[in-house]
This record gives C-alpha cells, structure tokens and sequence, in this order.
C-alpha cells in the first residue's frame, strides 16, 4: 500500500511540475493555446464552481487563451434513465457562464448532441483502448460503485468521450483536479496509439492542475449539483441566507481556521475569504468568539453582495433566451466546423476515406 501511494505521490509530483511548466507557457504565449473544458447540464452552477473551475476558466480566457466549453448533454444519461428537462437546463448554464464573464467572443460554447462528428470520433478511439484499461480508471470505479444501479457502458466509456471532446478541436490544455487526471492520461494514450497507428493525427493535451478549494456544501459533504446542498449562483438572497444559516458547523464557539479538524467552518471561512480578497486566518480572528452565528451572517451578507452584479446579469439574459440560444447555435457551428475537419483528417489517416 505504502509504496502505492508514493508512486501515486511521485506521479503526481511529475503531473505538478509539467503542469506549473504548461501554466509558465501559457503565460508567454497564450493565443497558441487552446482550453477545452465542459459541464453536464444536470442543474444550475454553484459557488464551488465559480470559486473552482468557472475562476480559472475566466481567468485564462483574460490572459488571451482561446476556450471551448462542452455542455455534456449525452453524458447526463450516463447514470440516469431521462436527460430532464435540457432547454432550460442549457439556457440556465449558459446564462451561468456568461454571467459569470465568460465571453462569447473568446469562448464557444456548445453541446455534445448538436456536433454528431466528435461523437463518431468515439468509435476509433474505443478500438484503442481495452475493456480492462476503461475498468482500472479511478473515476469510472467511484462513480460504479457510488451509482445506485449497475453502471452502464456509456459511464463506463465516458473517459474516451472526454478523449473525443478535447481531440476533436485539437484542445492543448485541459483544466483539470487531481481526481480528473486519469481521465487526460487515457487522452493521451489514445493519441499515442491513434498516431502510431495511422499516423500522426493528434497533439498530445496537457493536464493543467488547478489549485481549486473544494468547498463543503450545507451538509458538510463536498458541495454538489445532485446533493442538494449547494448555493447556486442563481439562487435568491433569501434562499442564500437561508441556506447558510442552516449550514453545518461544529460545537465549538470560538471560530479558528483549521481546515483539517474543522473542515465545516474552514469552508465558510474560505467561502468569504475567496469572495472578498481576505485570508481566512484573518477572518476567523476577526469572528472569533461571536461563533458560527456570526460567521454564517458574514457568510450570507458576502455571498449576496458579492453575487449581486452576477446575479442581475443573470437575470438579464435569462429573460432573453433568443440570445443564449444564439450564443448556442454560434459555438455549435464552429463546434461542427472543427469536428468534421477532424473526423475527415482521421477517415483519411484511417483509410476509410473510400467515398471520398
Ligand atoms: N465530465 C465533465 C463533468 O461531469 C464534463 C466534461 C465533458 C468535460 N467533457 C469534458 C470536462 C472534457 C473536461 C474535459 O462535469
């Protein structure tokens, strides 16, 4: 066991160095770059998000790195029976983006269903990788056995629909958590026996780690989506304050910051500090003795100020859904573009170019 996980440990050192060596890149020349990442739509954007990838997405997007964001409609079925209600879902995460300073200028936004060539990319790279490799993947492996039913082919395939995702436009960066990493190296082999194979093709992607908090969500378990314990960025002052009031915390009075034993408080802690541009040391002396009362009121009142601006451009443009849909329908043409490009380089490279 012990020498599993300093492999894991040196492993991930070497993932850290290349991705501090990718960020080094990034930041001398941005425009050669291309960042794909992507959400399910399987409800609204939360602050984990926002503190999270949607940060660091915006943030590259600010230093000139072209971006392009998949919303993963196919990938809602992975692990249940219907897609829900997408029309809406969609808008709603669209309106999350841009709100949040996603700029369509610099980003395409699109979705899985509506780019049928990065979905047939998925049959060649499924003859590269084997039943026993799709089984070892770490992800895949949690969210088997987390699912409350036996796992179905397409969660088991999903990392090689990922692969098809961040090959199909040639993505070079790929922001990603630790957790995530196993996903990129199964990109990456693809590549490697996709170009020995038939040639090269494809680029091989890097994994940029992002330094992303996780944040507790009201419960005190990881804040999620399908939890029911997050605060969306869509959700009314009211229901904010009203959420995190009834927050998790621990028995004791005095507020400190110790993320380890008080992994409840330090999130609130960290909540406002990420908002406010504070350390959350600091904060937590500034609480102090008042308590978890105090600090839940902190929390709301800087939740809400700090959303505020968000929130009512998120109203905005909800009220205007012939523009997210025409943000929509401007990333899936350029979306299809680049993928039946693609998919016609890799018929070719294959020989399966024979109609033309
Ligand atoms: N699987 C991701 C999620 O559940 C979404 C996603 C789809 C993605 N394709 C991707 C993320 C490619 C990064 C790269 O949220």
């Amino acid at each position: 066991m012990a020498r599993t996980h300093e492999g894991e440990d040196a492993s991930f050192r070497r993932s850290q160095q290349r991705s501090d060596s990718l960020e080094r890149g990034i930041r001398t020349s941005p425009a050669s770059h291309l960042v794909l990442s992507g959400d399910r739509p399987t409800g609204d954007l939360h602050l984990g998000h926002l503190l999270g990838t949607l940060a660091n997405r915006i943030r590259l997007q600010r230093l000139g790195v072209p971006l392009m964001l998949v919303i993963a409609d196919y990938q809602v079925i992975t692990d249940r029976d219907a897609v829900g209600p997408l029309r809406q879902r969609v808008r709603s995460l669209v309106a999350d983006y841009l709100a949040a300073g996603v700029d369509p200028e610099h980003t395409a936004i699109f979705a899985h269903s509506a780019v049928p060539a990065l979905n047939q990319l998925m049959l060649p790279f499924l003859s590269l990788v084997t039943d026993a490799e799709l089984h070892r993947n770490p992800t895949v492996k949690a969210e088997s056995s987390a699912a409350d039913r036996p796992p179905s082919a397409l969660l088991l395939t999903y990392p090689v629909h990922q692969a098809a995702d961040i090959l199909f436009c040639g993505a070079t960066v790929v922001p990603v958590g630790r957790d995530q990493l196993p996903h990129l190296e199964l990109t990456r082999v693809i590549v490697r026996r996709f170009n020995e194979r038939y040639g090269a093709v494809f680029e091989l992607p890097e994994a940029l780690l992002s330094p992303v908090p996780v944040l507790l969500g009201t419960d005190g378990q990881k804040m999620s989506k399908s939890r029911g314990n997050a605060i969306a960025l869509g959700a009314d002052e009211d229901t904010t304050a009203r959420l995190l009031r009834g927050a998790k915390t621990d028995s004791l009075r005095h507020i400190t910051y110790e993320p380890r034993s008080r992994p409840e408080v330090a999130s609130l802690l960290q909540i406002i500090a990420s908002l406010g541009g504070r350390s959350p040391v600091e904060i937590a002396t500034e609480i102090g003795g008042r308590g978890a009362g105090a600090l839940k009121a902190m929390a709301a009142e800087v939740v809400n100020e700090s959303l505020r601006p968000l929130r009512s451009r998120r109203r905005e443009l909800l009220a205007d859904p012939g523009y997210l849909d025409g943000v929509l329908i401007d990333g899936v043409a350029q979306a299809n573009a680049i993928a039946n490009e693609t998919l016609q380089r890799v018929r070719v490279a294959m020989a399966m170019d024979y109609l033309g």
